[in-house]
């Protein structure tokens, strides 16, 4: 374990089931629809790339990566997109994947966005949630699992750019952020 770390929340076993139950529910739920998933960078990639070789149907793959305003540890109501989608949406099942689900501020953001880019539906995937942080009340359709509110690195997830190679979820130590 890293020794930035307090403990591990998820092994990568832990994470390997969570996204093949996720990916058996998007399996079924999106037969005879036009599939793409658009991962939110940095922090999906991990994810995204273990979420995709579960998909059984035919779909199509993207990315956008967003930064809202303000620093630290929080993010604020306004978006910013700094790579968009590289394809239109028009007629196509979007499927966000996300790392982790915070204020749902950006995803709130995102969604609008993408519902304006005419997209045919519009739903989320997050690997985790931490429903106490929640300010904006998004539905959220498909969730790995809930998690307290502690700050996560690993599998994707950073704190100032570091820890994204970890392969588990580990809490990040206090004594790192404050
Ligand atoms: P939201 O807009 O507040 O929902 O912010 C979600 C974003 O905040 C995620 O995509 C992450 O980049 C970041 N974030 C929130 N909580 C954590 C955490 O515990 N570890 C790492 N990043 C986090
Ligand atoms: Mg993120």
């Amino acid at each position: 374990m890293h020794k930035d770390c307090e403990r591990i929340l998820f092994t990568q076993e832990e994470i390997h089931q969570m996204v093949c139950s996720l990916a058996k529910r998007i399996n079924e739920d999106y037969k005879g629809k036009n599939l793409i998933l658009i991962g939110l960078l940095k922090g999906s990639i991990m994810f995204m790339s273990d979420l995709m070789k579960e998909i059984e149907l035919d779909c199509k793959i993207d990315f956008i990566c967003a930064s809202s305003y303000g620093s630290g540890s929080t993010s604020s109501g306004r978006v910013n997109i700094v790579k968009d989608v590289s394809q239109p949406l028009d007629g196509l099942d979007v499927l966000i994947v996300e790392d982790i689900i915070d204020s749902g501020n950006t995803l709130n953001f995102i969604t609008k966005y993408f519902k304006a880019k005419n997209a045919e539906s519009v739903k989320i995937c997050t690997l985790l949630s931490k429903p106490d942080r929640r300010v904006v009340d998004i539905p959220v359709d498909y969730i790995g699992v809930e998690v307290p509110d502690e700050f996560v690195v690993g599998y994707g997830l950073d704190f100032d750019e570091n820890y994204r190679n970890l392969p588990y979820i580990g809490i990040l130590k206090p004594s790192v952020y404050s």
